[in-house]
């Protein structure tokens, strides 16, 4: 495979070296967290939202060249150049526009979907929008990683200070956290807070079963706020 913009040779030895360093791994950040999960699964049908420069593209076809695997990606942007290989499709589309992406790439429907990455609009509409259309065509064991779900890069005094990321970041946090809890009987929520974050939702339920709507888990902060002015007057 041919990578327009990055080392991939370099990138894959880097992530190998580091998990031969230390048995504890404790750096791992979300693309080698999606190279392990590559390298642990064969045979994968990968629907990949979101592509820009081609970073996570290149980890699913340098992977499923190796595995007999086959990424389908997808951007509103023309992003067909960043990848040269037999194991990588493009189109250009809105990731939320299933029959049309479902016409361009009909093994998707025939197959159904193995592993799953949202990593496009970064809004939890955009998201919830992204997950809710495609879940029907998750198989049984598939894996939905999500990407960008720690703000703490975009917090007040670091390095990428950004109120308005701060909050798409945490409200795509929410509900993804939230999501997983309305759907405890098919979904298994694991989450990576290296760099912006990644979450990796399991799905244990079989292909066309259709997710639950999602329930307010949260209490009413005044009551909440009450509550510690409460417990702080008994303490102190
Ligand atoms: C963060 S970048 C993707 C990065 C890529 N996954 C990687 O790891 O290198 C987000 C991409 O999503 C695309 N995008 C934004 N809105 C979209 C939409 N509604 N449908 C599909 N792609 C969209 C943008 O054009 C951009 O290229």
């Amino acid at each position: 495979m041919n990578s327009k913009h990055f080392d991939i040779d370099k990138i894959i030895s880097n992530f190998q070296s580091l998990q031969e360093k230390d048995i504890t791994y404790p750096e791992i950040s979300p693309m080698e967290e999606i190279h392990k999960t590559m390298q642990k699964r064969a045979g994968q049908l990968i629907l990949e939202c979101g592509v820009r420069k081609g970073f996570s593209s290149s980890i699913f076809a340098y992977n499923s060249e190796l595995s007999g695997s086959h990424c389908y990606s997808v951007d509103i942007e023309d992003c067909s150049d960043v990848v040269e290989s037999s194991a990588w499709s493009f189109f250009q589309s809105d990731d939320t526009e299933v029959d049309k992406i479902l016409g361009q790439f009909p093994n998707i429907k025939k197959r159904g979907i193995d592993i799953l990455l949202i990593d496009s609009l970064h809004t939890s509409s955009h998201v919830k929008k992204v997950l809710y259309n495609w879940f029907p065509y998750l198989n049984k064991d598939s894996i939905i990683f999500v990407d960008d779900t720690d703000s703490f890069n975009y917090r007040k005094g670091q390095k990428k200070d950004s109120i308005l990321n701060e909050i798409n970041w945490d409200e795509i946090n929410e509900f993804v956290i939230n999501f997983s809890r309305s759907n405890r009987s098919q979904i298994s929520l694991v989450q990576f807070h290296k760099k912006s974050g990644l979450s990796k939702l399991y799905k244990s339920s079989n292909r066309g079963e259709l997710p639950s709507k999602l329930y307010n888990y949260n209490r009413f902060v005044g009551v909440v706020n009450f509550i510690k002015i409460l417990r702080r007057i008994k303490f102190w």
